[in-house]
């Protein structure tokens, strides 16, 4: 609190960037972490980009948001990761058009290392941890594996965006408004293997199976979602921005309030499913106050659809098979 006003440090790796262009005007717009709490802004970049983030400063200050506390711009996460409530893990290369996103393992994991080691030895012990940078999921193990000191429940992949992809193709297929649909949820990685699970999806309280059939939703639903990100990618011949950022705020706001049901990875040790309990993986989340805290918890969506829990097994041996490309850097 300053002056009897709450504020609160977020550091945001790779701000220079393009999903940083979008993210930070929108986090500071949206008012996600509270209306009126001020946010006290850690941009981190690498050296060369420093002066490129200056510039962002400048726009920032220019466009006078009132719910900014401060900006440090740095490239040291060992200073930028000082004290922060959150970190907001946007900084790596992104793919070009060709590319899977675990191509981009070896180039990125070395960078979620070294921020892992930070934040676990300057960042407060309750810093909420949302890692976007690709692959995800991955990554996120790496970071929470170097950082042992924060608790595993504070690490969070972004899988929100396949979650607002997947809402946007079965309200477009329906023929209904987006805020109909609901309990879509994105199980496993934040790649083409990953599961748009329309089995407890429901458009106006009813299943989704009563307006949409079946084969559409296991063949063009379930490609279309798990490559929006590569014919994104093709078209823009650069990776999403725009909705990569409204989907990391969706998150931050499925995390700071009690919101209904989101998806987004998360650690899997004392998974009741039976999967590897050494991995980061997308399932069904919700906020809810405990002992004056909130804190994520995982919903029970009852038993696997046949269709849903083989895909999910697939899901899961992509992501054991990343694991093992980044064996040295896990702690
Ligand atoms: P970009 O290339 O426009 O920006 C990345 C920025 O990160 C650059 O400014 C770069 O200098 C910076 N950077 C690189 N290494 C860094 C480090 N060690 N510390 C701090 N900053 C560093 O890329 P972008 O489009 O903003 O995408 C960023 C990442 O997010 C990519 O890996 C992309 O694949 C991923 N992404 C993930 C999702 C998701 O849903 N999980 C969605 C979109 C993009
Ligand atoms: C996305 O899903 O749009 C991002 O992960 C970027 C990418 O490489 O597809």
């Amino acid at each position: 609190m300053t002056g009897g006003t709450k504020v609160i440090s977020v550091a945001i790796t790779g701000a220079a960037g393009q999903i940083g262009y979008s993210l930070i005007p929108m986090l500071l717009q949206r008012e996600v972490f509270g209306r009126g709490v001020k946010v006290r802004l850690k941009l981190l970049e690498i050296p060369q980009s420093v002066s490129n983030l200056k510039g962002l400063v400048m726009e920032l200050e220019d466009s006078g948001f009132g719910t900014i506390d401060s900006i440090e711009v740095g490239s040291d996460p060992n200073v930028i990761f000082q004290d922060i409530d959150w970190a907001i893990l946007v900084g790596a290369v992104a793919r070009h058009p060709g590319m899977e996103r675990k191509d981009l393992l070896e180039t990125n994991a070395r960078i979620f290392y070294e921020q892992g080691r930070a934040l676990d030895q300057v960042a407060k012990k309750n810093v909420k941890v949302l890692v976007v940078g690709n692959p995800a999921n991955t990554n996120c193990l790496i970071t929470l594996r170097n950082a042992p000191s924060i608790p595993v429940g504070n690490f969070f992949a972004l899988t929100r965006l396949d979650q607002n992809r997947a809402q946007f193709q079965l309200a477009n297929k329906a023929g209904r408004h987006l805020d109909e649909v609901k309990n879509v949820i994105v199980w496993g990685n934040h790649s083409t293997t990953q599961v748009p699970d329309f089995t407890q999806a429901t458009i106006g309280g009813e299943g989704v199976e009563a307006f949409i059939d079946r084969d559409w939703l296991e063949g063009e639903f379930f490609q279309s979602v798990a490559e929006r990100g590569g014919a994104v990618l093709k078209a823009r011949k650069r990776s999403s921005a725009l909705s990569a950022a409204w989907a990391i705020t969706d998150c931050v706001e499925d995390l700071i309030r009690p919101n209904g049901v989101f998806s987004a990875g998360m650690y899997t040790r004392g998974n009741r499913f039976g999967w590897d309990e050494d991995l980061v993986f997308s399932m069904p989340l919700r906020s809810v106050e405990r002992d004056g805290k909130l804190v994520q918890e995982v919903v029970d969506m009852g038993e696997f659809d046949p269709f849903i829990a083989e895909k999910i097994r697939a899901s899961e041996e992509e992501l054991v098979e990343e694991r093992k490309a980044v064996f040295e850097y896990l702690k």
